[in-house]
């Protein structure tokens, strides 16, 4: 898809820094004058919004994923998981073009570029090596904000029943998935003292992350849910239900102690 409603300085920014060939998803999205124009104004206003702070969000997470590669490459990992993580910048700067073309389909016109937020990636200072420090980066961006990012998506995208959400949604966890295996893929290959240094780190780091995904402004009704956006008990369920269900069984099948994390999940997971 040649995006016309993201912005250009959006589109430049992907050119410049990602290999991007001029489409924002793999498949077209579907053409949606009509079903834009069937919705009230104040809702193509708030939907808008809603894809433009989302824009900004996946730019955050490709500067993010410029870190990861970054420590791939110094942790020595395997050559497929460095160009893995190359990909995600990649992917992640497309992401921001993408919603930026859904923000500006809803608004009727370019309302882009998106805000700059600022890079509060995780400093960790109480990590003992760059090793460590980096491992976590590694194991919190991709193992973990990455599967909360395809539980969420997941979640949106079965609510949706408007075509654009869900051509959109589809393209987004379509990579996120990805990104996830590059943080699965690391510990699984990693030496047993890397990820002794991350067991004792796996309750802060999800503490952090579901913190944060939990903040997410999300209606307290079904009101936007077939548009993508989900209410917010159904997606704090998906997470919650991710981090059981996901996150436990392969922190444990990689080799991690996964006790203290059982036992904040069976206290109802606060954060
Ligand atoms: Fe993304
Ligand atoms: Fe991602």
């Amino acid at each position: 898809m040649s995006p016309s409603f993201a912005s250009e300085a959006t589109r430049a920014r992907v050119r410049r820094e990602g290999r991007w060939n001029g489409a924002v998803t793999s498949r077209a999205l579907p053409d949606s004058s009509d079903e834009v124009a069937a919705l009230a104004p104040d809702l193509r206003v708030r939907m808008a919004k809603i894809w433009l702070s989302q824009a900004a969000t996946e730019a955050r997470v490709a500067t993010s994923f410029g870190r990861i590669h970054e420590s791939l490459v110094a942790l020595g990992a395997d050559a497929g998981l460095i160009a893995l993580s190359a990909r995600a910048v990649d992917d992640e700067h497309r992401h921001a073009a993408l919603c930026e073309e859904l923000a500006g389909r809803y608004a009727g016109r370019v309302i882009g570029p998106h805000p700059t937020l600022p890079d509060a990636g995780p400093q960790h200072p109480r990590a003992t090596s760059e090793t460590q420090r980096r491992a976590l980066w590694v194991v919190g961006q991709c193992a973990l904000n990455e599967t909360f990012a395809g539980a969420y998506l997941s979640t949106a995208w079965r609510g949706a029943t408007a075509p654009l959400a869900r051509a959109a949604l589809r393209e987004l966890l379509e990579d996120e998935v990805d990104h996830a295996r590059v943080g699965w893929a690391f510990l699984a290959s990693s030496d047993a003292s890397i990820r002794d240094q991350v067991s004792d780190w796996l309750l802060p780091l999800a503490v952090c992350n579901l913190r944060a995904w939990r903040r997410l402004d999300l209606p307290d009704d079904q009101s936007l849910a077939g548009l993508g956006v989900p209410q917010r008990s159904d997606a704090h369920e998906a997470l919650t239900d991710a981090l059981r269900g996901v996150l436990v069984p392969g922190f444990a099948h990689v080799g991690l102690d996964t006790t203290a994390l059982e036992r904040w999940i069976a206290q109802g997971a606060p954060v």
